[in-house]
């Protein structure tokens, strides 16, 4: 029988979760829907194998789901070093660059990838791509700072084309506001090829940019559950 799209992202956090979580480790806990059951597999391995784990959040989300799961939640300034850290991904290319932020948390997210030791992703089979955009068609998320979000915008579009959209809130009337109170812009980005490096150091470079969801040279091993019920790792 055909897997739904949830236990293809439950196996894949499940065996990223038993390869890499140990005694005395302290893990960093991405954001989004795949997570959920990353956290769900660690507060069993925590249980079951008596092992102290502390876990640093990478969102508001991920900060609850250690708190519901009564894990021992810890934070950067106590915790600078990170031995792994699991995180979903919208979408995985061949060189292993991550587009995040579909769920407005790269932010966070990055900062804490760039204190781990590992950033392992876990995924559903339709976030393993060859070249970015083939899969996920929202575009690459970009958190800026409120007041700056239109002339950003047009810095961007002049530099390198495409289209830009100012992420709107489902709930409430007007923009998404992130867990830091910035602004995300998602830069439908010209079907090209372009030289991701320099992509993201030029926008990050532009005033009032805060993060990109581009991930470069961050991400050791990509776990994508598969619609038969196994696990295709990649690194
Ligand atoms: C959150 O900001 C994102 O970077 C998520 O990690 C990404 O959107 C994956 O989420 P899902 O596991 O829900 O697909």
């Amino acid at each position: 029988a055909t897997m739904s799209l949830e236990q293809a992202k439950q196996v894949a956090a499940y065996k990223a979760v038993d390869e890499f979580v140990t005694n005395d480790c302290v893990f960093g806990v991405g954001s989004g829907s795949t997570v959920v059951y990353a956290v769900q597999r660690l507060a069993e391995r925590v249980e079951t194998d008596k092992l102290k784990v502390i876990c640093i959040p990478t969102s508001f989300q991920a900060k609850q789901l250690i708190i519901k799961h009564k894990l021992t939640l810890g934070e950067l300034e106590t915790n600078p070093q990170i031995d792994v850290t699991i995180d979903g991904a919208d979408e995985v290319d061949s060189n292993m660059i991550l587009i995040k932020g579909g769920g407005g948390c790269l932010l966070q997210e990055k900062i804490v990838a760039s204190c781990s030791k590992k950033l392992i992703v876990i995924a559903d089979y339709t976030k393993d791509s060859v070249k970015l955009g083939d899969r996920y068609k929202k575009g690459i998320p970009i958190e800026v700072v409120p007041m700056a979000y239109n002339p950003i915008k047009n810095k961007i579009i002049t530099l390198f084309g495409g289209e830009i959209k100012l992420r709107s809130a489902v709930a409430k009337a007007g923009p998404v506001v992130t867990d830091n109170g910035n602004f995300i812009l998602d830069w439908l980005f010209p079907n090209q090829s372009l030289d991701w490096q320099k992509v993201n150091t030029t926008i990050k470079m532009i005033p009032g940019v805060v993060e990109t969801g581009l991930f470069i040279n961050m991400c050791q091993k990509a776990y994508f559950g598969q619609p038969e019920g196994n696990v295709i790792e990649r690194s």
